[in-house]
């Protein structure tokens, strides 16, 4: 099997050189390094440029380097007709599982409130409620919405999950379908992204969904800055309606440091690292299917470009 890597990320030769030490019977070639593209069976990729699959034409499979494949599905890509599949890693679910976490009790336990305190050397104890008391609500309850959901109820919190399909999750209530999000919001203390971005769920939490949310909850978007109408959320939290953010993703990544979020008092931002893929359990995973299109079996985790996750 004769394979390309592609991606921008500077951790790039470290995946290569894992894939050739768990492949080493996989011939795998660095983009834009290229011998013959005719030859290649698969593609791992990760934003890849447009010039890109015009050129393989034998391809047989595209895998994405991450768990999102917005990054594929890109207006100016002509993806071929072959499987698409994303990376479903169990540690990178669970690194997403705990950075969510981590957000919910940022909220619960005001660690916001006595980060600001502590700038002006304020020694000031307040109450905190019983997690059961706090309603979470995760939106998408997918292998990372549910991985998030099963770690908070460990804690003990309330929580909802909002899916296209109504699931039936121990401890969590379902909530499914455009019609019922207005309902599935007003329930919820901390509303959690964990959406796929596509054509439904871009500009999803705007002026009017954000203003659906309880007076005093809490926003953490994990999913994709394009989730988040950016200046909705800045005037929600500066007319006191949200009481804070945790926000790993942005429209624009790096985040500009001109942008108003960086410095916004009641928001925590986080350079997209909610949860990083992992080149040694991802090459695992990325071995494992490149063996299957080998042996001619279907591949996990497959994509439907229609549906755009
Ligand atoms: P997934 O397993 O595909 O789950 C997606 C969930 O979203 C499903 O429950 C799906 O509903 C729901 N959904 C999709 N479109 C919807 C719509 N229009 N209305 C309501 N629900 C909708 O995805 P995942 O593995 O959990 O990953 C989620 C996202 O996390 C990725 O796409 C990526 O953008 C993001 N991510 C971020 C980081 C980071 O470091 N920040 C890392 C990895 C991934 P159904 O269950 O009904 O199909
Ligand atoms: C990261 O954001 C991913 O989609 O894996």
């Amino acid at each position: 099997v004769q394979v390309l890597v592609q991606s921008s990320w500077p951790t790039t030769n470290r995946w290569l050189d894992e894939l050739k030490r768990q492949a080493p019977e996989v011939t795998f070639h660095l983009w834009p390094d290229l011998p013959e593209p005719s030859t290649i069976d698969a593609a791992i990729t990760w934003y890849p440029p447009p010039d890109l699959f015009p050129r393989l034409v034998n391809l047989k499979a595209v895998l994405s380097f991450g768990a999102g494949v917005d990054h594929l599905l890109r207006p100016e890509i002509t993806l071929p007709q072959v499987p698409i599949a994303r990376l479903v890693d169990p540690v990178m679910t669970q690194r997403m599982a705990e950075y969510v976490l981590y957000g919910v009790l940022r909220f619960h336990r005001q660690f916001d409130l006595y980060d600001r305190q502590a700038r002006d050397a304020v020694w000031e104890r307040h109450q905190h409620r019983d997690p059961a008391e706090i309603r979470v609500g995760i939106l998408g309850f997918g292998s990372m919405g549910r991985a998030a959901a099963a770690l908070l109820r460990g804690v003990g919190y309330e929580i909802a999950g909002w899916s296209r399909k109504a699931h039936e999750i121990e401890g969590a209530t379902s909530f499914a379908g455009t019609e019922q999000l207005e309902a599935f919001l007003a329930r919820s203390d901390v509303v959690v992204c964990l959406l796929p971005l596509t054509e439904e769920t871009r500009g999803l939490l705007d002026a009017r969904r954000l203003a659906q949310m309880p007076p005093g909850s809490f926003l953490i978007n994990a999913a994709r800055g394009e989730h988040v109408v950016e200046e909705d959320l800045a005037a929600a939290l500066d007319s006191g309606h949200l009481a804070g953010a945790l926000l790993d993703v942005f429209r624009t990544e790096p985040l500009p440091a001109s942008s108003p979020l960086w410095r916004h008092p009641r928001v925590t931002v986080t350079p997209h690292i909610a949860s990083l893929s992992n080149p040694r359990t991802g090459v695992a995973i990325l071995v494992e299917q490149l063996r299957r299109l080998e042996r001619g079996e279907e591949l996990l985790h497959l994509v439907d470009p229609q549906r755009g996750y």
